[in-house]
């Protein structure tokens, strides 16, 4: 029988109160954590949308005890006491079978952690960071080199090894209304339903994950980001590649029929869409005890 897969995540992260407030993207995420961890995952490997290597290179954390860069709106009781796990074997790993495959690729030792990846952490596993692979991006924001980087770790799927891209479905820092936030601390505030470009790309996005699969939908996943309503979806490219690294390390022929599911969703600041999507499922897998 062949290897079974484990699944994929496209999270969105949202903006740093999605770590101190409570919702039902929170739940979500640690119900995934919960499950992963039932499941006696290797690690997680990791990519944001805070890192990003110029030129032609990506990076990986070698950073042995990375700190967290702070975060502003959330108390520093909800991260600081909570200790990242780099896992540096896995992660030199990484960097050989990427370094195979044409990537200029290296470590980096100092790297301190960003909310984008810590917060996800943070709300799947609160009792304890599992060993992490951490990879950057690349700030010339291609979607078929970062769909490559996904493609080239996809094999560590069979070896029970959670993959998770962490970014946003619709996220316009410049477009947010920050008014009720900024006032009275609330993110979640809709003073207006949010406006027709970000309910229409957040509309796109559901439509690739939850109705293509294998190398459809690598080619849809990458069709978004000529969307009419991607740059006012996307104001920057940052935040949509880890959507791309995740449609390459799910995005295989063997891939074909995997489904996607939207598990959670919440609406931040009137335009922000923080939809939360996995792609596979542990369902053919067996329980370890
Ligand atoms: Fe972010």
């Amino acid at each position: 029988m062949a290897p079974s897969l484990t699944p994929v995540h496209f999270f969105s992260h949202g903006s740093t109160m999605m770590l101190g407030e409570e919702s039902t993207s929170a739940d979500y995420w640690k119900e995934c954590g919960d499950e992963a961890l039932a499941r006696n995952i290797k690690g997680v490997i990791i990519m944001g949308a805070h890192w990003d290597t110029l030129n032609d290179g990506i990076q990986l954390s070698t950073n042995p005890n990375p700190g967290k860069s702070p975060v502003a709106y959330v108390h520093p009781g909800k991260y600081t006491s909570y200790t990242l796990t780099p896992d540096l074997p896995t992660t030199n790993r990484c960097i050989s079978l990427l370094s195979a495959e044409g990537f200029n690729v290296s470590g980096n030792e100092t790297f301190d952690w960003i909310h984008d990846v810590y917060l996800i952490l943070i709300r799947m596993f609160p009792s304890g960071c599992p060993p992490t692979t951490l990879i950057s991006a690349n700030a010339r924001y291609d979607p078929h080199f970062h769909m490559k980087i996904g493609s080239t770790l996809r094999p560590l799927r069979k070896e029970n090894y959670l993959i998770i891209g962490t970014g946003g479905a619709v996220h316009n820092l410049y477009r947010n209304r920050w008014a009720p936030m900024l006032r009275f601390r609330d993110n979640f505030a809709m003073e207006t339903p949010p406006e027709d470009w970000a309910l229409e790309f957040r509309q796109a996005v559901e439509d690739v994950v939850t109705k293509t699969s294998g190398v459809q939908l690598r080619r849809a996943m990458t069709r978004l980001m000529k969307h009419p309503r991607f740059r006012d979806a996307h104001a920057t490219d940052d935040h949509f590649m880890a959507a791309l690294f995740v449609a390459g390390a799910v995005g295989d022929e063997e891939d074909v029929g995997t489904p996607g599911v939207l598990g959670a969703e919440s609406w931040e600041l009137t335009n922000m869409c923080n939809s939360q999507f996995t792609l596979g499922g542990w369902e053919k897998r067996e329980i370890v005890a």
